[in-house]
Order: C-alpha cells, then sequence, then structure tokens
C-alpha cells in the first residue's frame, strides 16, 4: 500500500510517499517561511499564492523522489484541517483533482492527528533522516506541541482516542513566536528563541506557570504577557510603552535571560502535564508531535523525566511536511476508514481532534 500525503495546511506545501505505514520513500517540503519572515508571522495570501506556484512541482518531485509512477500509487491522503483557509483549499483542490483523473482513492486527514503518525516511520531510503527502531505501542501517550496546537491526547488504538486536555488560548509554538517578536528575535520563534536562551539564565527571572480547571489543560497566554511586561520593565517603561519599541531597548544579555526564562516556564508546563498523564493513564508509549517537538530541550527534559525509554522520530519530521499525511493516510486505507468524495470534499479550517 503505497500513499501519496498532500499537505498545505500553513506555510509549508508538502508532499512525501510512504508504504504500509511505516516506509518513508519521499519526502519533498517547500515552505514560503522566508517570505514571512519580514512580517513576523505567516500571512494567508502569501502563502496561499505559494501554494498555488508550488503544488504541482512538490507533488511531481515527490513521485520522482520515491521512484514512483501514478501506476505505484494506491491512494492520495490531503490535509483538509485545521489551518488556513486558503492554504488548506490549494492542497484540497489538487488531492482532488488527481484522485479524479488518476482515479485513486481519496482520504481526508486531519492535521493534527497527522503530526501524531510522523512517529510511526520506522524505515526510509531518504538519506539524513534518523527514524526510531520500533512503531509506538498502543496505549500511546502523544503530546501535540505546535505552532496552532498544545494538546494531550491518549490513543487506545488506531481512530480510538481521547482528548485528554488542551491550550484554552495560545498553542505553545505560538507563544515562542510571539516572543520572538517581543524581544527582537527572528521569525520563526521556535528555533530563534531557543537558540538565544542558550546564552541566558533560565532562572533570571520567575515567570508564571498557568493553572488550570481542567488537569491536562494548557494556557500560554499569561506567560506571554509576564515576557512583555518584564521586558517593558527591565528597559524602564510602564504597560503602556508599545511592544515593537522594545527590541531595540534590549541588551544582549537581557534578551537572552528572557528567552532562557520563558523556554524554561514553557516546556516545564507540557512536561509536567505530560509526567502528569504519564502516571495516571500508563502507556506504553509516549510520543511528542508538531513543530515544538523539534525542540532539543524538550525532548531532552520529556525523555530525562519519563520512567520508560523514548524514542523520537527525526526533527525535520516535527515541523509540517507530506509525510506525516502519507502514513496517517496508509492506516486509513488499511483499516477500511471511509474514502472522502473527490467531488464534495470541502476544507474544514477549524477542525478540532
Ligand atoms: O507543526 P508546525 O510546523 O506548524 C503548525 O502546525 O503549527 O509548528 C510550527 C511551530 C512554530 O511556532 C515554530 O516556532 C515552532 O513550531 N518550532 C519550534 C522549533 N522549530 C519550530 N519550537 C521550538 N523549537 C524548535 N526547534
Ligand atoms: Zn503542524
Amino acid at each position: 500500500m503505497r500513499v501519496l500525503g498532500i499537505e498545505s495546511s500553513c506555510d509549508e506545501t508538502a508532499a512525501a510517499v510512504v508504504e504500509d505505514g511505516y516506509k518513508l520513500l519521499s519526502n519533498v517540503v517547500a515552505s514560503s517561511m522566508d517570505l514571512h519572515a519580514a512580517y513576523g508571522g505567516v500571512v494567508p495570501e502569501i502563502a496561499a499564492r505559494s501554494h498555488i506556484e508550488s503544488i504541482t512541482p512538490v507533488i511531481e518531485q515527490a513521485l520522482e523522489q520515491a521512484q514512483c509512477t501514478w501506476d505505484d500509487i494506491d491512494a492520495i491522503a490531503v490535509t483538509y484541517g485545521a489551518g488556513l483557509g486558503g492554504s488548506l483549499l490549494i492542497g484540497v483542490l489538487a488531492a482532488r483533482t488527481l484522485a479524479i483523473t488518476k482515479q485513486k482513492p481519496l482520504y481526508a486527514i486531519n492535521h493534527v492527528e497527522g503530526h501524531v503518525y510522523a512517529n510511526f516511520l520506522t524505515e526510509t531510503t531518504l538519506p539524513n533522516l534518523v527514524l526510531p527502531g520500533k512503531q509506538p505501542e498502543f496505549p500511546i501517550l502523544a503530546l501535540i506541541v505546535s505552532g496552532g496546537h498544545s494538546q494531550l491526547a491518549l490513543f487506545r488504538d488506531h481512530f480510538d482516542y481521547t482528548l485528554l486536555g488542551q491550550t484554552q488560548d495560545d498553542a505553545i509554538g505560538e507563544a515562542f513566536d510571539k516572543v520572538a517578536k517581543i524581544i527582537g528575535l527572528p521569525y520563526p520563534g521556535g528555533p530563534s528563541v531557543e537558540k538565544k536562551a542558550l546564552e541566558g539564565n533560565a532562572f533570571k527571572y520567575q515567570f508564571p506557570k498557568a493553572k488550570m480547571a481542567g488537569k491536562y489543560d494548557f494556557s500560554f497566554s499569561g506567560l506571554k504577557t509576564a515576557v512583555l511586561r518584564t521586558a517593558q520593565a527591565e528597559i524602564g517603561e510602564d504597560f503602556t510603552f508599545p511592544s515593537k519599541d522594545i527590541p531595540e531597548r534590549l541588551s544582549e544579555a537581557q534578551r537572552a535571560d528572557i528567552a532562557a526564562s520563558f523556554v524554561r516556564i514553557a516546556n516545564e508546563t507540557v512536561v509536567d502535564k505530560a509526567l502528569l498523564a504519564f502516571e495516571e493513564f500508563s502507556p506504553k508509549s509516549v510520543v511528542i508531535a508538531g513543530g515544538v517537538a523539534a525542540s532539543p530541550p524538550l525532548r531532552k527534559q520529556l525523555a530525562d523525566q519519563l520512567p520508560i525509554a523514548v524514542e523520537y522520530t527525526d526533527r525535520k519530521l516535527c515541523t509540517d511536511n507530506g509525510a506525516m499525511i502519507a502514513t496517517l493516510g496508509c492506516f486509513t486505507a488499511m483499516h477500511g476508514q471511509p474514502q472522502a468524495d473527490p467531488y464534495t470534499l470541502d476544507i474544514a479550517p477549524n477542525l478540532s481532534m
């Protein structure tokens, strides 16, 4: 069973071919990230336009890299939500058109569930990818941390999971991106804040950890505001001082200490809840998923504190990609889940888990 996966929910146009839900044959990602950097965040219109330009070459390249023709492809899987409307539309329309013209079954994939399935890839023909030695075993505790989502879910089996908790406001990646903007570091904030944090004192500032009514729920907006207030206070200004004028007044040391103190609390927040859920549900495996799962300190912190061994997927498969969509597409097909109608499949920008 070979599935072509197509992903276009945000600023990455991506396609990949996966065999039987474990073997990655190709993985092509074209990002419009550089075009958004000047604005400090993804601009939906720019993202949609670059998906239009990239989608066909990216799909063709994914087939070529996998050394496949259309005859070798058994099904097409595409992200239909959640994401930016204009961005999702390009991937879904491409997938629908190809499903009709190449006469392939079509599967509609939830982007966030897809992130979790990146962890099922254990073999690849591609160079420079380090994958886990074996697939995770059910029940699986999944910590999903991305630019749009922060969630803890318990997967009892394929297509049988419970959402234990989620963010009530900003996602953790969104908090990284906003903090980067406040202290004057480049977009995307995850990698840049983390790099700066290496130079700073993580205990310089005591940022708050949100207390939530739901045991496994998160909140990051208070943390982000605490960073803003601290930055304003450090330069001797009050809360009315515009955030856009803060970066030029901060020293490199202040920037690094704020970054380090923020990263410590943000990572602790999600690791604490993952450990709590581990104790309550005793899963056989723990996986992390989503762009922030590429973070080396987060990976280390979680692995160090869990009582079981964890194997992470390659960092390149944490941020948005087609491989995760193709992998979940394989399982969807192999488990006889319903196909999507290529004539009517609609996007679902607000799709939840
Ligand atoms: O999963 P993803 O590619 O897109 C969404 O589905 O949201 O996640 C993007 C997020 C961004 O907020 C980015 O700042 C964050 O992942 N990110 C990281 C790292 N690389 C990307 N956060 C922390 N450390 C990283 N190395
Ligand atoms: Zn994502």
